[in-house]
């Protein structure tokens, strides 16, 4: 759409509507009156210092945050956490990666590189679908990111006091503690959000009763006079306008004005910012949306949107570049007895860049994860080769053996026995390998099409193999073995799954260390699955500045793990919370003084 002609639909609809900038508030969610259905919201909304895309991880605590001064907008495209049984509780977590409706918490994607994969759609974001571990980001990450320390320690605290505690550990994550530790991962750090190499028990989202906590509870912080927060709110593009810049002899920008965006019965809505040229529009949609958000509006590689025939803002090839998930491996472990149905709790943190951590009585998940289709790693695109093209076995190959031994046997007797069991899984630093994210259609509610070229690097390989011979010591050191089924503990009922369990591990020779390396990487890349900490897209000097602002055009930043080159720490949320808030007190600062938001 021309520019001229959305300022022209604008000033019709402002003549239709006036100003009607407030809509009559609903108060349907029991939590935050200021939380409304977008399909209550007027045509027009006007007159936001900010207008926040997202109300995610960074989304939360950021629109939060600047509400406190100043008059926000929040558009999130799911629907509520609170009340949401599958959100809200430890158990719901896999059962809610399996569901798929338009308006699910979760919303599935298959990568091209063919491993299946979720993303969250509702308020609160990923922190409100994950698995809720909680640790802090690597100082050197920190340091790397060129942030005032002192800020991110405060709003560090300020996240992990409202949404973060230690869990109690039970029999599995305390077995998988002391073999982690038995295995050379030292020393023991205790209950720590810190980042340090060693053997941990992290915080949780998850309360001592499996009740989760989520960033839309960091809302509680939000001035309820100056926050309007709409769900089911899918914005389809940014709008812009022609701006002078400050600087003499300069080109004009393009300057972001506000937003169209869509409710559930696919009417569509505007909101604007105020005029107030301090004011801004901020992308936090997460890896997948937010570069998917800015190439729909124009923002990105001028040849894949002349593709799509979408006018050109601003031609920025990076947008959707660099879009990296870790590669995650695990090793099925079988009980001899029940064990304790947990998330993540313990991690080692090596030197060498490999994270281990610990899951437990997820037997059942599996059930409910694996049985359907096997999903072959795709061949090539235009992206180029891949190390797992034609690779006709995944992750999915090597565990639903698993399944398929587990559903031979009598389901009874099997789904008592569903607890008898863990996972010991690495996640690998960084990762050096990435890929691309390009649109697959124009509605901003569809998946864009990405691929993560796992492995692509060398190095990441080195890594797992690594990483995955110190797994193999702690599955075997006396702290879990000990645990672990022998046929004299359990009906033989199990022994065929322990089979399974058995051959799901990487075929070791003893005898051959060449062979041996081989086969531990095959086994890397045919057993790859996602911790679903993928990032990028919208990277720090490729896409925004340091101040997060997208370069090339005014008023629009990006804030969330879109901006990040890598994972930070083990697992990335608190590190995106902290972002949001973060960069919620740095805006205020920049506009009111340094004693702002503290
Ligand atoms: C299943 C799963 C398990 C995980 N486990 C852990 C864990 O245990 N510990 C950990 O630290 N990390 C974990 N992670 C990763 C972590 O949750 C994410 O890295 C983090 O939540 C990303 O935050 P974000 O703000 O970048 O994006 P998100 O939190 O995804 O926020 C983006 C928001 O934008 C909304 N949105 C997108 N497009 C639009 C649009 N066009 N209009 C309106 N709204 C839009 C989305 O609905 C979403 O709510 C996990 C993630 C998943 C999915
Ligand atoms: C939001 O509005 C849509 C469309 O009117 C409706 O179908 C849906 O049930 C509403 N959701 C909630 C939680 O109010
Ligand atoms: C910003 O908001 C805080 C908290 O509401 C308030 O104490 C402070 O006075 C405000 N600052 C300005 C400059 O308005
Ligand atoms: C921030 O926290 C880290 C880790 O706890 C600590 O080492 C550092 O001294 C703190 N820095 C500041 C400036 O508070
Ligand atoms: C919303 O806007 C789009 C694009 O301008 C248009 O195609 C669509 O018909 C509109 N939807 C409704 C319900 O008016
Ligand atoms: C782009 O426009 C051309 C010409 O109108 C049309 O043939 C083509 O289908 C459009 N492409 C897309 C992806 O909509
Ligand atoms: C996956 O690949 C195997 C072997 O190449 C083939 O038999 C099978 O049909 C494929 N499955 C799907 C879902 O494409
Ligand atoms: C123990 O199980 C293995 C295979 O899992 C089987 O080969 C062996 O015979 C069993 N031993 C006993 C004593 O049952
Ligand atoms: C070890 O394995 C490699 C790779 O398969 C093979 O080339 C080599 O001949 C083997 N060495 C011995 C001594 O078997």
């Amino acid at each position: 759409m021309a520019k001229w002609r959305i300022v022209y639909v604008l000033g019709l609809l402002q003549a239709m509507f006036g100003l009607c900038s407030n809509a009559q508030r609903i108060y349907g969610d029991p939590n935050y009156p200021f939380v409304r259905n977008a399909t209550q919201a007027p045509p027009l909304l006007l007159d936001y210092d900010y207008i926040i895309i997202g109300g995610g991880t960074a989304g939360c605590p950021l629109a939060a945050t600047l509400s406190q001064n100043f008059t926000v907008l929040l558009l999130e495209r799911g629907g509520s956490p609170y009340s949401n049984p599958l959100v809200e509780n430890l158990v719901g977590f896999y059962p809610n990666l399996q569901t798929n409706t338009p308006t699910s918490a979760s919303q599935q994607f298959t990568s091209e590189d063919g491993v299946p994969n979720n993303r969250a759609r509702v308020l609160g974001g990923g922190s409100a679908i994950n698995a809720g571990f909680f640790t802090f980001a690597d100082p050197q990450f920190v340091a790397n990111a060129g942030w005032d320390v002192a800020l991110v320690n405060a709003s560090f605290a300020w996240v992990a006091d409202e949404v973060a505690q230690f869990p109690t550990v039970g029999v599995f994550q305390g077995a998988a503690r002391d073999a982690l530790l038995e295995a050379g991962v030292t020393p023991y750090n205790g209950q720590t959000y810190e980042h340090v190499i060693g053997t941990k028990v992290g915080g949780s989202l998850f309360d001592s009763n499996g009740h989760r906590h989520t960033a839309a509870d960091l809302l509680t912080y939000a001035n309820p006079e100056n926050i309007d927060v709409y769900l089911y709110a899918t914005v389809q593009q940014l709008l812009f306008a022609e701006s002078p810049t400050d600087v003499p002899g300069q080109q004009p920008q393009p300057r972001a004005i506000g937003v169209l965006y869509t409710d559930l019965e696919g009417n569509n809505h505007t909101a604007l910012l105020s005029e107030n040229p301090q004011s801004e529009v901020i992308v936090s949609a997460g890896a997948l949306g937010s570069p998917q958000l800015l190439m729909l509006s124009g923002i990105g590689p001028t040849d894949h949107l002349d593709f799509f025939n979408i006018s050109i803002v601003l031609d920025n090839p990076s947008v959707g570049s660099r879009m990296a998930d870790n590669p995650t491996n695990s090793l099925w472990v079988l009980t001899n007895e029940a064990v304790e149905v947990s998330l993540i709790e313990v991690v080692g943190i090596t030197s060498f860049g490999s994270y281990i951590e610990v899951s437990s009585g997820q037997t059942e998940a599996l059930l409910g994860v694996l049985e359907g289709d096997t999903i072959n790693f795709t061949t090539p695109t235009e992206y180029g080769d891949n190390k797992l093209n034609d690779r006709p076995v995944t992750a999915q190959v090597l565990q639903s053996r698993i399944v398929a031994a587990i559903l031979e046997t009598p389901s009874g007797p099997l789904r008592a026995q569903a607890t008898w069991g863990g996972t010991i899984l690495q996640k690998i630093w960084g990762p050096q390998s990435w890929g691309l994210l390009r649109l697959a259609s124009l509605d901003a509610g569809d998946n864009p099409r990405v691929r993560f070229n796992y492995f692509q690097e060398e190095v990441d390989l080195d890594t797992c193999e690594q990483g995955i011979r110190l797994a193999m010591d702690a599955v075997e050191a006396p702290a879990l073995s000990s645990l672990q089924y022998t046929n004299d503990s359990v009906p033989p009922l199990l022994t065929p799954v322990r089979e399974a369990v058995l051959a799901s591990w990487p075929p070791r020779d003893s005898s051959n260390v060449t062979q041996d390396s081989i086969n531990i990487r095959e086994w890397c890349l045919d057993s790859v699955t996602t911790i679903w900490h993928y990032h990028g897209g919208c990277l720090v000097g490729d896409v925004v500045d340091r101040d997060y602002r997208v370069m090339g055009v005014q008023a629009l930043r990006v804030i969330d793990g879109s901006t990040f080159g890598q994972s930070p720490g083990t697992n990335p949320q608190a590190t995106v919370m902290m972002l949001g808030r973060y960069m919620g007190v740095q805006i205020l600062r920049e506009r009111l003084g340094s004693e702002a938001g503290v």
